[in-house]
């Protein structure tokens, strides 16, 4: 049997990381077989084209290129990685996918989800996610508790304003997509993620 697609989103700061590897160690005791990865990369060419996108050198880079390239990456590790681990039967957990597009190339950068949608074809179509976690925090409460942003990198560095639009685009998405569910992080992490893993029960992603 086909596994589940599971993909976490949220701003930056905002957790994933930390709630992915809480939600791995509970997976692992409870003998799920399961692989976490991430976008931008997670396979040899898609890692390849993520130092391109992050390059804080790459300053000329245009809205509409951003965008390709994260679709570029997109599918690459889908067809690479998650489709055949999903072919395999196991639940497959990736830290991003193509929510983050349209939150950030088309509410941030204001291509559209239109526009995104179209060059993430692919994924929306072929390989939509069963479960969407986003970590609901705002980027202000998420930079402060991170102690501020990563000035090397490209998308990182661009200010609260930018973030703030990330965020907005998030909110936008979830009246569209019923498949995200937002995720509450105001007590502590262990409470965030009891809150994740019984979100996982209750859709039928582990028993
Ligand atoms: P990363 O260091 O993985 O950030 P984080 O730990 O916050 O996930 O870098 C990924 C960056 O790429 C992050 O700033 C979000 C951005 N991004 C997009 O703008 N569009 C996308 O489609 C994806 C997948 C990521």
């Amino acid at each position: 049997m086909r596994g589940s697609f599971v993909t976490v989103e949220g701003c930056e700061g905002s957790g994933k990381s930390t709630q992915i590897r809480l939600l791995s160690e509970k997976l692992a005791a409870d003998g799920v077989d399961f692989l976490v990865t991430r976008e931008p990369g997670g396979s040899d060419v898609a890692e390849q084209i993520r130092s391109i996108i992050l390059d804080g050198k790459n300053s000329a880079m245009c809205d509409e290129c951003e965008a390709l390239l994260y679709a570029a990456a997109r599918v690459q590790h889908l067809k690479e990685i998650v489709e055949p681990a999903l072919e395999k039967g196991k639940l497959v957990i990736c830290d991003r996918y193509v929510d983050s597009s349209l939150a950030y190339q088309g509410a941030a950068r204001g291509l559209g989800y239109g526009y995104v949608e179209t060059i993430n074809a692919y994924a929306l179509e072929k390989c939509p996610p069963d479960l969407t976690l986003f970590l609901n925090i705002s980027p202000k409460a998420a930079f402060e508790r991170k102690h501020g942003a990563d000035k090397d990198d490209r998308i990182e560095s661009l200010g609260l304003a930018f973030h703030e639009k990330v965020y907005k685009g998030y909110l936008g998405l979830l009246d569209k997509y019923p498949r995200i569910c937002a995720v509450e992080c105001g007590g502590s992490k262990w409470e965030t993620n009891e809150r994740i893993y019984l979100l996982l029960k209750e859709k039928g992603i582990i028993k």
